[in-house]
């Protein structure tokens, strides 16, 4: 065992007492020559020792600096949890009204929604459209590039091999006009994945309809979609077609195909709107 200094053990000691409230009385008693009677001074110190009445003075708690920031900082109110909570619900929604929702189309328009996936459409042009090895038809450039529904008809029915790399695709009248660079199939008569008349109008439509932002031209389009699918399912528009010898169901050659052919099997709903607006 270490020998402990005597100045230490008595600094520890006095350190205690002043600590336990029992101040330098044991001490002072000790000592020869004081006036205070040992035991007189050692009987109220017992008593005292075990219940220290006065707290030792704390020392005061040294805080760190950040926690000091911390705690002056304005806390959070109470009332911020449940809109916390409710945050993740309310982001859902918000990126919910961003991702254009399958919006459950019927008739024409449902059609060419479940053609743009099926036949491969949505593989080249992002399932919103949003575009990948082909252009986005969701930018609002559709209606640019094509002036008119059948100028698209013609364009994908023939796709980039019939028109030719370097060659416009675009509407005559287009303002930004485009030329073919890369491949995109065509889907007329013959091709692998050949869409009759019907098919090649739903697609348009929808693209046009749906996934574009060009909201004017899509609403006037949007009512000729409607006209055209009444008219497929009281078999009307069969029967006008029939008197030109042509059917919806009709699938063109591509090469010879002209927006003109096209117009033949939107006239009649075209018509009917115009009466009923007249
Ligand atoms: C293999 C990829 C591919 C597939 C499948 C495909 N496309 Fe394309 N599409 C392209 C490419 C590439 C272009 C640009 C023309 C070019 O450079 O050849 C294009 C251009 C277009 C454009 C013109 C966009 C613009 O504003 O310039 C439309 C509209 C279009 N495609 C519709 C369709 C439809 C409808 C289908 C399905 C029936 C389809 N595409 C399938 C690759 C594809």
């Amino acid at each position: 065992m270490t020998e402990i200094p005597e100045h230490l053990l008595k600094r520890s000691k006095e350190r205690k007492a002043a600590l336990s409230g029992e101040a330098p009385a044991a001490d002072a008693a000790a000592e020869p020559g004081t006036a205070v009677e040992p035991a007189a001074a050692a009987a109220p110190v017992a008593a005292a020792a075990p219940v220290p009445e006065v707290a030792p003075e704390p020392e005061p708690v040294r805080v760190a600096p950040y926690v000091e920031a911390y705690e002056a900082r304005k806390k959070m109110p109470y009332w911020i949890i449940p809109v916390l909570l409710t945050l993740p619900v309310w982001a859902a929604m918000y990126v919910g009204t961003l991702e254009r929702v399958p919006q459950g189309l019927t008739g024409l328009l449902g059609e060419g929604e479940h053609l743009y996936v099926e036949a491969g459409c949505s593989g080249c042009h992002g399932a919103e459209g949003g575009g990948g090895i082909g252009p986005a038809l969701s930018d609002g450039e559709v209606h640019v590039t094509f002036t008119s529904i059948e100028d698209q008809v013609v364009w994908i029915a023939q796709g980039s091999a019939i028109v030719g790399t370097g060659n416009n695709y675009s509407s005559a009248d287009s303002p930004r006009p485009r030329a073919v660079a890369g491949q995109m199939p065509g889907f007329g008569l013959g091709a692998s994945n050949e869409l009759d008349m019907e098919e090649l109008l739903a697609v348009t439509l929808y693209e046009r309809t749906q996934l574009e932002p060009n909201e004017e031209a899509a609403e006037r389009e949007l009512l000729l979609a409607e006209q055209m699918n009444l008219m497929l399912e009281t078999g009307e528009l069969e029967e006008i077609l029939a008197g030109s010898e042509l059917s919806i169901h009709d699938v063109r050659d591509a090469a010879t195909l002209t927006a003109a052919d096209v117009a033949a099997y939107l006239e009649p709903a075209r018509a009917a709107l115009i009466a009923d607006e007249g």
